[in-house]
């Protein structure tokens, strides 16, 4: 039976952290939904149509992926979609409070739905969306953090040119 996982996440933007979970999460799924939420509460550096049009181009490699975004509850949606289960990746010690919390809430929300953990790579492990953005605002290197598209887009968005400091 094919099976469908949802990555939610706010991917603002998308990084080679979260590329890395999706392209191994497609060998333990049929097909991943990246789901991008819309939270007018949390104030984002790129729009959501940005950011889908980001993880579109980003993910053109792979098949078998959907990209998309959702409001409301993640159980939610992930019902509406007729997925299996919700994919997250697991970066330092620090991330485990949070989403074990989160695993557990939804678990209530909705007890056929279950959470897989993947380890993020060594690679990626220390980096995140916000560490990258406030680096990306002062024109640092961080082109080999985020796809080449996202690393053009946030050059773009600080009115920096292409060269790097
Ligand atoms: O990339 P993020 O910001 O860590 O992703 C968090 C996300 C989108 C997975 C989480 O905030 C979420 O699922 N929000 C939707 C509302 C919801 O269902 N919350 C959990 C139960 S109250």
């Amino acid at each position: 039976m094919s099976k469908t996982a949802i990555y939610p996440g706010s991917f603002d933007p998308v990084t080679n952290g979260h590329i890395d979970i999706i392209q191994r999460g497609l060998s333990l799924f049929d097909k991943i939904i990246v789901a991008v939420l819309h939270n007018p509460g949390k104030k984002s550096l790129f729009s959501v149509e940005e950011r889908l049009d980001m993880l579109t181009e980003s993910l053109n490699q792979f098949s078998n992926i959907e990209v998309d975004s959702f409001a409301g509850l993640l159980v939610d949606y992930a019902a509406d979609k007729k997925a299996d289960a919700v994919l997250r990746g697991m970066r330092a010690v620090s991330d485990f409070e949070y989403e074990f919390q989160l695993a557990l809430m939804n678990r209530r929300l909705n007890r056929n739905i279950q959470t897989v953990f993947l380890m993020t790579g060594l690679r990626w492990i220390f980096t995140s969306s916000s560490i990258i953005k406030e680096a990306a605002s002062f024109n640092a290197d961080i082109s080999d953090m985020v796809p080449s598209y996202v690393y053009q887009k946030l050059k773009e968005k600080h009115g920096f040119s292409d060269n790097p400091k």
